[in-house]
């Protein structure tokens, strides 16, 4: 939630700015803001509510120039969407500080600095960090001055300073929140994501919790570690290019980034599947030990990476004959959890930075575990780097705000788990081999199932004046329909819940009417003849239904039922492939709504704060 930009350069850093702040503009957008310290060493700001476009437009007449300065794009926590409230904040005219995260003990701050005479002028938590600074700023330099005042803030924070004092500085600092450092040729810069500064360089310092970085003239980069001892952080190469920053023909990013799904699910695949198992010297070194004495799984995430979460349940106890429990982290970080020994804690997560997550990953270490493991997709993000073990699940980047092949990779990458754990705990070798070839054959079928995307646009038009929806699933395809719900009402407003089939006559029954669309998944596996009669039970009340289902199955059109055939896919692999036309039905719901589909109102991409 929210995105920092800072830049040191040779030029006028207004544009490298504002490209920085578009690219972040998925972290939030309810408003945004900059501040460019110009020749004669005077702080110039802008700042507008509204996308990043308003302050686009406020540049055209007001441009800033100077070399060095800070932008931000809001995400509102403490205090509404306002010019007032928006980023840069100020203490006085020589100090500007943007933030990333939750100062929780902004309150009591804020008090003492009102008792010294100093006057807030919005109602965030950041504007307590701007009057710190400028009362440490006031005898020492900027640099001691972050140094100091972090150490009295409580909370998630990743911080852009600047002062007018200091020509050519910006200072950097972490905790909690992400920021990374671009190395560029005789510039330097810092971001909330490195896709912010692709276009200016692919070269990165991850900073690590507490570091604090002094960006200078000439691409100068000092970095502190927490204790504020002078550190070398290694440089990293980005290399996912740059392509994935642009929608290239797709009108939405969401749109362009289901339609990479054959491609990024090959990647999760690459170099992982032997002939007939899955390659556990893969995963890394210490994988196979790990794997090995683990007999039992807690698995943590939230939101969509929850839900792929949930349908690896039963994955692994199906096929590894291993326990796992599933828990969403917001629940998990506050609950006294028994741990059976030799259990292994593994967290999901897209960004790799959600702060629940990463709280849940950290309550974990301190005990209990047999070690952790994190399913992610950002190299480099605070979970990988803090978990015993990393399974990429090389979607690349993703912009939109809903999740897509973010959740289909790390459904690829928990099968891999899953034949994994299998093949250590003796899985027999047949059915291994046979999951094998499914998944090899993964990627062509989710290719057939996107040349759907004309039939599905069509279907969507009976959802645009609908209020509700109600999306069924049995077994793993539970958390499919879940996982389509979300993605509904994410994008198009619409109310959406999700139930396993067999629930429907313990209540929700009684929603069902003509007005009520009924969305179900049907696989051919084993549990088809009972989902068949739970649609009977919808028919029978008059509902609506709309049915993704095998084309084996024998479900066809009729005058209250709308069927879109899938082609055949082994059982096991199913919920991937089932979840492409929830993906798509979403998305062009939403088209036909007119609501904003790559930032929906009040979400971010990467939620930072608890
Ligand atoms: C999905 O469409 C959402 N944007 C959201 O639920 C997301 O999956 C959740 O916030 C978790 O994010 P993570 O995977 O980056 O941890």
């Amino acid at each position: 939630m929210c995105g920092i930009v800072g830049a040191v350069a040779r030029r006028n850093v207004q544009g490298i700015l504002l490209e920085g702040l578009k690219r972040l503009e998925y972290r939030g957008y309810d408003s945004a803001g900059m501040v460019v310290r110009n020749a004669h060493g005077h702080l110039q700001r802008q700042r507008a509510l509204g996308k990043v476009a308003a302050l686009e437009d406020k540049l055209e007449s007001g441009a800033l120039n100077g070399n060095s300065g800070i932008a931000h794009t809001r995400w509102a926590t403490h205090g509404r969407p306002s010019e007032e409230n928006a980023h840069p904040h100020q203490s006085g005219e020589r100090l500007a500080v943007v933030h990333n995260g939750i100062i929780e003990n902004h309150e009591g701050l804020r008090a003492e600095l009102e008792g010294e005479g100093y006057v807030f002028t919005s109602q965030t938590d950041t504007e307590v960090i701007a009057h710190l600074l400028e009362r440490e700023a006031s005898h020492t330099d900027l640099l001691s001055a972050v140094q100091t005042i972090t150490a009295g803030l409580d909370g998630a924070y990743a911080l852009g300073v600047i002062h007018a004092d200091e020509p050519n500085v910006v200072i950097g600092t972490r905790k909690g929140s992400p920021l990374v450092v671009g190395v560029g040729i005789e510039e330097a810069f810092i971001a909330s994501d490195p896709l912010a500064l692709l276009q200016v360089t692919d070269r990165f310092i991850y900073l690590e919790e507490g570091d604090v970085v002094r960006l200078s003239g000439n691409g100068g980069i000092e970095v502190f570690d927490s204790q504020g001892a002078a550190v070398e952080r290694s440089i990293q190469i980005f290399e996912h290019g740059d392509g994935s920053a642009s929608k290239g023909d797709y009108r939405h990013f969401m749109l362009k980034e289901i339609h990479e799904q054959p491609k990024v699910i090959a990647e999760a695949l690459e170099g992982r599947l032997g002939d007939r198992s899955v390659l556990v010297e893969s995963f890394g070194p210490d994988a196979e030990a790990l794997l090995s004495k683990a007999s039992q799984i807690h698995l943590v995430a939230c939101g969509t990476s929850y839900h792929a979460g949930m349908v690896a349940r039963y994955w692994l106890e199906r096929y590894a004959g291993i326990p796992v429990q599933v828990e969403v982290a917001s629940e998990y970080r506050y609950r006294r959890v028994v741990v059976p020994e030799n259990t292994l804690f593994v967290t999901l997560s897209q960004s790799g930075e959600t702060a629940d997550t990463l709280a849940a990953l950290r309550f974990a270490k301190q005990g209990g575990y047999l070690g952790s493991l994190a399913i992610c997709n950002v190299p480099g993000s605070s979970l990988a780097r803090e978990s015993d073990l990393t399974l990429m699940t090389r979607a690349g980047p993703e912009i939109g705000v809903a999740s897509t092949k973010a959740f289909t990779t790390q459904l690829t990458a928990l099968m891999l788990l899953t034949l994994a754990l299998g093949r250590v705990r003796g899985q027999d070798s047949e059915e291994q081999a046979r999951l094998v070839s499914a998944l090899r054959g993964l990627p062509a079928q989710v290719e057939r199932v996107l040349e759907l995307d004309p039939q599905i646009e069509i279907l969507s038009q009976a959802f645009a004046e609908k209020h509700h929806a109600l999306f069924l699933g049995r077994g793993a395809h539970f958390p499919v329909a879940l996982e389509g719900a979300l993605k509904l009402k994410e994008i198009s407003y619409i109310h959406a819940e999700a139930y396993p089939a067999g629930e429907l006559k313990h209540g929700p029954l009684a929603l069902v009417d003509s007005e009520m669309p009924v969305i179900s998944v049907a696989p051919n596996d084993e549990l088809l003849e009972k989902l068949k009669s739970n649609l009977q039970e919808v028919r029978a009340r008059g509902g609506e239904l709309f049915v993704f289902a095998d084309e084996n199955v024998g479900l066809a059109d009729g005058d209250d039922t709308r069927v879109l055939h899938l082609p055949y896919i082994d059982e096991a692999l199913a919920p991937i492939l089932y979840t492409l036309p929830l993906q798509l039905l979403s998305y062009h719901v939403a088209v036909l709504k007119g609501t904003d589909v790559d930032q929906p109102r009040n979400l971010a991409k990467s939620v930072t704060v608890e």
